[in-house]
């Protein structure tokens, strides 16, 4: 199987304590910290923007791995110039995707593109030499701690299908739902990042012993 990084998802970490919750993660052994990003207008949550991500920079050293659920992302990507290590952004809101994936690559940032569950692959075609990173969602974007949606899962393997024909490098991140009950499935599907919230910050137990039961599912 391949090798597959884990990205923790800081939404259901306790926001009280996040610089010590962000800690315990990078302590825990993840590989990636995953912020997500949300206007109230792409997805009606609001959570965070830069300024809170500037802030958590100076507590981590992990990746930092920006989703943005924003209308307009173009709008938003500069202000991640500091912190950031990649910048994804949807298709679904971006209908001249190459001048914004241009732009990040321009910040000198890996530029990934994201496609909600209702998105065909089609519509992502015209990206797949343009990305660093192709970003699934098998959830509608949201709110952290929902079911996967386990039929995105084709897609996961039909766009592995087309970067592997095209010689394309860009890797595959799932996002939503991820458990040690279907991580296993994800990394057979072609993923190379696995998003991970509230199968990392939950009351039940420390993100070092659900990233362990993680890789150990990966193992298995
Ligand atoms: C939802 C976010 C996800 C989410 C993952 O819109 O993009 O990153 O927080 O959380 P879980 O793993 O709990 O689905
Ligand atoms: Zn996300």
């Amino acid at each position: 199987m391949r090798a597959v990084k884990l990205a923790p998802s800081i939404l259901t970490a306790d926001f009280g304590r996040l610089a010590d919750e962000v800690r315990a993660a990078e302590a825990g052994g993840a590989d990636i910290l995953h912020l997500d990003v949300m206007d109230g207008r792409f997805v009606p949550n609001i959570t965070f923007g830069h300024v809170l991500v500037e802030a958590l920079r100076k507590v981590c050293s992990l990746p930092f791995d920006i989703h943005l659920m924003t209308v307009e992302p173009e709008r938003q990507v500069e202000y991640y110039a500091e912190a950031a290590d990649t910048i994804n952004v949807h298709i679904e809101v971006s209908p001249h995707i190459n001048r914004t994936l241009d732009a990040i690559r321009k910040l000198g940032k890996r530029a990934g593109v994201c496609i909600n569950p209702g998105t065909p692959v089609g519509a992502i075609e015209e990206s797949l030499g343009d990305v660093d990173q192709v970003m699934v969602m098998t959830i509608n974007p949201g709110w952290g701690g929902q079911q996967m949606i386990e039929r995105q899962l084709d897609k996961v393997a039909e766009i592995r299908r087309r970067l592997d024909a095209g010689g394309y490098r860009a890797e595959i991140e799932i996002d939503g739902g991820v458990k040690v009950g279907n991580a296993a499935r994800c990394a057979a599907a072609g993923a190379d990042v696995l998003v991970c919230g509230s199968s990392v910050f939950n009351p039940q137990s420390t993100p070092a012993e659900n990233l362990a039961a993680l890789r150990a599912a990966l193992r298995a």
